[in-house]
């Protein structure tokens, strides 16, 4: 592992059966808290925003505006947050997608990207890689084009990866 790896993961608390049972939690809380963490974190996904050539960085709710935000402002770029259905308060445009069990929706304002954008979408997690995959759906039916998907940590056991490629078509997934 690289020593940035070393030094991300060194500071991911694994909490065991939280939010329930027979689930380790992934708390990124005690790399907020140490800025020497926090800031290799943001100075290196914001290399993959300029490497990629994004115009444009996606948050996603709610630990990747956390994430996102200061990797926007490193960058250079605009910050567009991916929301939970209902929060936004302009015209949207939703996605839905599969749970488990059930659905969930995800919205963007329709005036935040257009076609002239390449948008880097960034992540705390990389699960089962839905949440991911629908914001990959919503920036395209923006209009907008993909630069990439950069995730701090990718949960590999759970395929995200796998079911992402398609909605990527090429662009980068890159996990820390
Ligand atoms: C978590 C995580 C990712 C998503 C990954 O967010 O921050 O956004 O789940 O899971 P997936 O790959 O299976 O879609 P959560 O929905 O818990 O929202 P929160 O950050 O608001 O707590």
């Amino acid at each position: 592992m690289t020593d940035i790896g070393e030094l991300l993961l060194s500071r991911i608390r694994d909490v065991a059966d939280y939010p329930e049972p027979g689930v380790m939690f992934k708390d990124i809380t005690p790399l907020l808290a140490d800025p020497a963490a926090f800031t290799a974190l943001t100075d290196a996904l914001a290399e993959i925003a300029g490497r990629t050539g994004a115009t444009k960085v996606v948050g996603l709710e709610a630990r990747g505006f956390i994430l996102g935000a200061p990797v926007a402002v490193r960058a250079g770029l605009g910050f567009i947050p991916v929301r939970k259905a209902g929060k936004l308060p302009g015209a949207t445009l939703a996605q839905a997608y599969d749970l488990e069990y059930g659905s969930a929706e995800i919205e963007v304002h329709a005036e935040d990207l257009s076609a002239d954008d390449r948008v880097l979408v960034v992540d705390d997690v990389l699960a089962t890689g839905g949440t991911a995959e629908a914001s990959v759906q919503l920036i395209r039916r923006a209009g907008a084009e993909v630069a990439g998907l950069a995730v701090l940590m990718e949960l590999g056991f759970l395929g995200g990866r796998a079911r992402l490629e398609p909605a990527l078509a090429g662009a980068p997934l890159e996990a820390l």
